[in-house]
This record gives C-alpha cells, structure tokens and sequence, in this order.
C-alpha cells in the first residue's frame, strides 16, 4: 500500500491542469478550465478542471476524479503506475511499499486481496515441483519466461492442500475469496484440484480470481472462481494488466476467448490479447477497452458458437462507438482459435489476419442483407424493421450516418425515409448523443443517509460517528455509511476526501460515492456547512428508524404476539424519541 502521506504529498506536488493539458486542449473558462470530454463523445465543452479543487468534472458523463484518477481513466493506467508517473514527473520517488491493498481487518480476517496474493505465490511454487504440470505446459508450447510473466501456477491434487498456506483453514475469508468449497456437511475442500492455474490481474494489478484448467482431458475443461468481493466477471478481462504496454504501443486490443490464446499470442510476440472470462462481453469491457486503444480487434472462432458470441459482441459494442476508434471482427479458420493458429503459422501470418480484420460496419450490414431477401418488398421492409434498434444504439454520430445510407440504399429507400421509420431524428439529443452513463437509482427526494454521505465527503471525521444501530437499512448508501464509519474508525488522521474515495475504488460503493462527489463539485458544501447538515441529518435519521421499529412493534401487540423482551424494546425506545425531540433541531438543512 501506498503511504496516504506520500499521496498527499504528491498531490499537493503536481496541478492538475499541466497533467491533464498535456492530453486535452484546455480552455480558461472564468476560475477553471473547460474542454470537450474526453470520456465520451460531445460537441460542446462540458468537461471542467478546477485549479483551486485539483479536479476534472463532466456535467454530461459524470466523469470525476484527481490527477491519479484521470491518469487511470485517459492513460489506462493502474493505480500504481499511475502514481509512479506522476512521481516520475514530479520528481519525486516512490517509497517501497507492499503491493497489497487496504488493511487487515481486524476481525473479520485476513484482506481477500492478501489471501489471492498469497495463494498465487503458493500454486507458483508448487508448479516448480510439479514435472507433470510442466511437461504440460512445455508441450502447449510456453516458456518459463511467459508462464513467469502471467504468474501460471498448479494447484495439486489433493483436498485440503490450501491448509499449508493458511493454517486457519475454517476462516470465513477462503471461503469469500472462493478458494475453498464446503459441502452440505460442513466439510471444506480446495475449489482447484490438480489444475494448472491462471491467476486474473485486475487494473490495480491485484490478483482477484483464477482459472484453472485441467492438465489433460476432463470435464470441466477450466473451472473459474465464482464471483466474489474482488472479482466480477463482466468488468474483468484475462491479461489486461500483462498486455496493457503493447496495446499503448499498438494502438490496438485484440478480444480472444481463452486464456490459452492469450499466452500462447504472448509467447509469439503478439503482446495485446485479453480475453473475456468465459463469458459474453459486456458494455463495461467494451468501454474499458475503447479507453486503452484505439482499435478492438475482436476475435472468434469459425463457428456457429463464434458467430453467435460476434453477433452479441457488435450489439454491445454499439453503444459504445465513437467515431475516432475502430472495432473489427476477426473470424478465424474453422476448426482453429488463435492458439493453435499462431503455433502453426507463426505471429506475421496470425497478424495478417488480424490486419485483414472485417470493420464493423461490413460485418453489421453483411449480417442484416443475409437475414432478409433484399429482391422482395417483404424482405426490404423487414430489413428496416431489422436495422431499426441497431441504427438506433450506434453512439457514433458520422458512423450512424453512413450505416443508415447504406441501409436506405440496400432497401431501396430515401435516407430520410428510413430515418423517418427508424425513429432517428438527428436534431434531437437522445439516439444522437452518446447516453451518459447509468446512474444509481436515486430517490426525487433525497434520504437522509445521501445527505449523510455527502456530509462525509466533505468532512471525513464525520464518518466516526456513524453506528450500525441507527444504520440498519439495506440500501446502498446505508451500507456504504457504515463502510466509511469503520474505514475512518481506523484512519483517524485520514485528511482528505480523496482517500477514502480512492479506498473504496473497486468496492460496491464506487460508483456510489464518485456520483455523490460529483454532486458535491455543484453544492460546494463546506465542511462548516457539512457538519451543521450532518448534526441535523443523523438525529432525524434515528428518528425515522425508532418510528419504523416502533410501527412494527405496534402490529407485532396487536396480533398479540408481543413478548416480554419486545416490551422492553418499545419502552427504550419510546424513551429515546422523547430524547431526540427534546433537543434542539440542528442546523437548518442547506441541500
Ligand atoms: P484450451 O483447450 O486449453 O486451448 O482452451 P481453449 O481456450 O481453446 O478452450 P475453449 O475454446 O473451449 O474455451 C474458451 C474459454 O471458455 C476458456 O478459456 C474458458 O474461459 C472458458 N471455458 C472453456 N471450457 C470451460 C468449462 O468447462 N467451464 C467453464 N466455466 N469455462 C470454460
Ligand atoms: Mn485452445
């Protein structure tokens, strides 16, 4: 973990505005600085940098964050990289840290990151005493050097093998971080049993999950880690962080299905393959990707299982266009995927392939003509019909354009004809405009915990106070207040906004939390103001939690089921609303 003092430091060190300059033309607009976006696709400027805050803005996509958090997003950097780069930049070195994220807990075990860590170093080791495992990886053709760099291991036979690296076996934590399975009995075993292990890397460079395939044949060929804390399939991608210098060098990503044909290309020199997690790809690793390259070469196997993840692949990409990057469609050889085509014919051969790539657009219209027959006027009509929500999720303004001409023309139609039946009408925002990203569902009027939330943001200290009695909700922020309660519990000297923030990057709360900074970049509450709003807030908060157990309460007497502990409750209960209402309402409320 990085010293929070060495972050301070360094953000105190460097302006925000130079840093970002240096990859978007910004324009002084009154105390800050604005330009069009470069998180997504605008015509008129509504990205800001505020000097005095040290932050970008975007009032279209939300996009928010410091000089670490814009490096991430525009740079595709990681968290350390990026601090690394700006160190670099303002000469200053970076003091050695752990790689390991966050703290012990102290009684909910050891941190999940630590436990993936220390089981990736215990699979390496045991693939060194395991010839078997690497017989086996010598015969797909891999190197020590590349198995090394993708931190290949095995998992040995056996049930319990995990118990020499973490002699707590029955912690919860093994069980969260999905290293171990226990039966309807109670009983626990290893989840990987002689596999060859791949571990997945996040952005961070954390591991968060693995593959691991059999050696040999057997079923289930690879078996992942379940979903956990750490580890969510539809954002991850297999080899980003590995691949992320060569896809900054080439402009490019290559999208292939297997781990294999990730380190099989790697070991050929073809560096800047990732590959999804064995499942669909999802809107998140498109925009992901689209942030790093400015080309996505998506690649797939020649047959029927491939053309249809394709077909799903150019429907979630969609949305995603914009008019100065590329996607394109790779369809390999029946029978191949790119590991074995790589082997055989060697990188150039594979990398003319991938140059000889179909564009998007050629692969969408190709597929629309072959479901229709463009020589009846049923069939052109229901190309329309067909073309319609597709045309309709294009992001990409200029793209969208010359898809629906070649649409018009292949149905025989006027441009504005079929504009007019698909619903596209360019004066209007709305399929025109990139859609900003989806927000959290929130209330018209704001609950007591956002205000709280906010509050906290301004003023971290604040979070101390928090408790789990008056917090018991199951909503998000509720969750999310009680999070930041116990983060600054053990941080008291955390002195920014920023930190806190950035600890919780990665959590369930991340979205959460950047949104409601956005909105505090608009309020501009200070930390005066916070704590005023936050003493007002939390009392009427308890409030409203004692009516609502004392409602239950009151139905629980009259079906007559009240019990003698019950009783008490409703008698503390009632005492402590008389409490509340007698003191004196906070300050009056300023959001
Ligand atoms: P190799 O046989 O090792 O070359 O694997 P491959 O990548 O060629 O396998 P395949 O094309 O069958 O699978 C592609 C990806 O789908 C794999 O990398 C896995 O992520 C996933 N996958 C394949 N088989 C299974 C399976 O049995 N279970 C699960 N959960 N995922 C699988
Ligand atoms: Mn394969």
């Amino acid at each position: 973990m990085i010293p929070d003092s060495f972050k301070r430091d360094l953000l105190n060190r460097v302006d925000i505005v130079d840093i970002i300059q240096r990859h978007v033309q910004l324009k002084k607009a009154g105390a800050n600085f604005s330009a069009c976006c470069p998180f997504h696709n605008e015509k008129s400027p509504s990205f800001t940098v505020s000097p005095s805050k040290q932050f970008y803005h975007c009032f279209g996509c939300g996009a928010h964050g410091d000089a670490i958090g814009f490096l991430m997003e525009y740079s595709g950097l990681g968290y350390i990289e990026a601090i690394k780069e700006l160190a670099a930049g303002a000469g200053m070195t970076l003091p050695d840290f752990e790689p390991r994220f966050g703290k012990k807990k102290e009684e909910g075990g050891p941190d999940l990151y630590d436990i993936m860590q220390r089981a990736t170093q215990y699979y390496r080791e045991q693939l060194k005493g395991s010839p078997r495992a690497i017989e086996y990886l010598k015969g797909r053709g891999l190197s020590g050097q590349v198995a090394a760099h993708f931190g290949i291991g095995y998992a040995p036979d056996g049930w319990q093998n995990l118990q020499a690296v973490f002699p707590k076996y029955d912690d919860q934590s093994l069980k969260d971080a999905g290293l171990v399975i226990e039966n309807d009995a109670g009983k626990r075993y290893d989840r990987f049993r002689d596999r060859i292990m791949f571990p997945i890397v996040n952005q961070r460079g954390f591991v968060v999950g693995f593959g691991g395939r059999v050696i040999g044949a057997g079923e289930p060929k690879y078996l992942n880690s379940p979903e956990t804390p750490l580890f969510e399939k539809g954002r991850e991608l297999y080899g980003l962080p590995q691949a992320r210098q060569a896809i900054r060098d080439s402009g490019r990503v290559l999208v292939v299905e297997g781990y294999m044909d990730v380190v099989a290309l790697a070991q050929h020199g073809v560096e800047y393959a990732v590959a999804t997690l064995g499942t669909a790809t999802t809107p998140t690793h498109v925009q992901k990707l689209l942030r790093q390259a400015d080309e996505i070469v998506f690649s797939f196997d020649g047959d029927a299982a491939g053309r249809k993840a394709a077909w799903h692949a150019l429907e979630v990409s969609l949305p995603a266009t914009l008019d100065h990057k590329a996607i394109r469609f790779l369809f390999l050889p029946e029978g191949e995927d790119p590991d074995t085509y790589v082997r055989a014919n060697g990188k150039q051969a594979f990398e003319d392939l991938v140059g000889r790539a179909e564009p998007l657009s050629a692969y969408l219209l190709a597929q629309l003509r072959a479901r229709v027959d463009t020589n009846t006027m049923e069939g052109r009509s229901r190309l329309v019909h067909e073309a319609k929500p597709i045309l309709k999720s294009v992001a990409a303004p200029a793209l969208q354009l010359q898809l629906l001409k070649q649409v018009a023309d292949i149905a025989g139609m006027t441009q504005q004809e079929v504009e007019r039946l698909c619903d596209l009408r360019r004066s209007q925002p709305g399929p025109w405009q990139r859609p900003a990203p989806p927000k959290v569902e929130r209330a018209a009027v704001k609950s007591f915990e956002l205000r709280l939330l906010e509050c906290v943001l301004v003023k971290p200290a604040l979070a101390s106070e928090l408790s789990g009695e008056i917090l018991h909700g199951e909503n998000l922020e509720a969750k999310a207040l009680l999070a930041l309660g116990e983060f600054v519990r053990s941080n008291p000297d955390l002195s920014s906004e920023v930190m806190l923030i950035d600890h919780f990057r990665g959590s369930p709360f991340e979205t959460l939390l950047k949104q409601v900074r956005s909105e505090l970049m608009v309020l501009g509450l200070t930390p005066e103001q916070a704590e005023g709003e936050f003493r007002d807030a939390l009392p009427r908060l308890e409030r409203q939690r004692i009516h609502e157990q004392l409602n239950d309460l009151q139905r629980k007497d009259k079906a007559g089921a009240l019990g003698p502990a019950d009783a008490g409750l409703m008698n503390a209960l009632t005492k402590r609303l008389a409490a509340l209402d007698q003191r004196p309402s906070g300050n009056r409320s300023v959001l």
